[in-house]
């Protein structure tokens, strides 16, 4: 199936002359949940905004569900929910009509059970009479994605959906998710947040000084996280990894102090009894051992460190 989302060879750089983008290709399918993940600053925003039509390109092209988002802008634009990363709301309007309006902004009929529906999925009907600002800030970010959802869009983008809102809004937001995702919906959300990327995404793309650095599937990238670390302390520090030892994936840290020997747990044999039997052997003193797993975190500074 043709992605509903393709992103290719995307630049941009601002007025300021600051390049934000600097050739980014990837294509969305139909109905996954795509975390763009990434640190502040990386362009997650402006990709977005790209894509969304809010922002213009300085080169590449987008297309949502086969149209070009400058070109026919209004036909990809009603295929697309926004919630922006911002929380900007209208304080004197009620939530009924702010989300009521949203999808006539759009061009669709009023359907007044929609309305109800989403208000009633993100916990707002019984705050459908009530004014934007009588509300929490958690409350106005699910205003927020009710407005996006007004209009009944194919794709759905986030941005950093969950700064500043509680862990009770966050579950119930993924849920949320999850069933507009059952209905068909594509989700692209952005975050700085991996256990976040992890929780919820099919598929991760991390970003950084606008560059796509990685896009796989997230049990893909999970399963890196079978890789383990042996590091062994020596008595006496080493000036190379000895030659015997050439057949182990080792490197020397430490001044030499430090032998660490990455392993996959998910093998059948991780090679750590040869190993110390190979280190006795060539009469390497040890002081100290340990392993450490290497968690998601590791896996993106490690991704993002190789990017620069
Ligand atoms: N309107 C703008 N003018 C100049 N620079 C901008 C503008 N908007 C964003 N930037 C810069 O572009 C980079 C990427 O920003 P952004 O897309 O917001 O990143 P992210 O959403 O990943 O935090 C940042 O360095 C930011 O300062
Ligand atoms: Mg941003």
């Amino acid at each position: 199936m043709a992605p509903i989302v393709s992103v290719s060879n995307l630049s941009k750089t601002y007025a300021s002359g600051f390049t934000a983008l600097k050739g980014v290709s990837l294509d969305i399918e139909q109905g996954e949940i795509l975390a763009l993940l990434g640190p502040n600053g990386a362009g997650k925003t402006t990709m977005i905004s790209i894509i969304c039509g809010i922002v213009n390109a300085s080169g590449g092209e987008v297309t949502v569900g086969g149209h070009d988002v400058v070109r026919d802008f209004r036909q990809t634009r009603a295929m697309i929910g926004l919630v922006p990363q911002e929380l900007t709301t209208d304080a004197f309007e009620t939530v009924w009509n702010t989300v009521s309006f949203s999808r006539g902004l759009h061009g669709k009929k009023p359907d007044p059970a929609h309305i109800e529906k989403v208000l009633k999925d993100l916990s707002l009907w019984d705050k459908k009479d009530n004014m934007l600002r009588e509300l929490s800030g958690g409350m106005k970010r699910r205003v927020l994605i009710a407005k996006a959802l007004s209009h009944e869009p194919r794709v759905l983008f986030l941005d950093e959906p969950t700064a500043g809102v509680d862990v009770t809004l966050r579950k119930s937001m993924w849920d949320v998710v999850r069933e507009l995702r059952a209905s068909g919906v594509t989700i692209i959300l952005t975050t700085h947040y991996i256990e976040e990327a992890e929780e919820i995404a099919d598929r991760i793309a991390v970003i950084n000084g606008g560059e796509i650095l990685l896009v796989e599937e997230k049990a893909a990238l999970m399963t890196k996280l079978g890789r383990k670390q042996l590091r062994v302390d020596l008595a006496q520090p080493l000036d190379r990894v000895p030659e015997i030892l050439s057949s182990y994936d080792l490197t020397l840290e430490g001044d030499g102090q430090c032998l660490i020997f990455d392993y996959d747990t998910s093998a059948g044999r991780t090679g750590i009894t040869a190993l110390l039997a190979a280190l006795a052997e060539a009469g390497i003193r040890l002081k100290d051992i340990s392993t450490r797993q290497s968690s998601l975190e590791d896996i993106f500074v490690e991704i993002v460190e190789a990017g620069r």
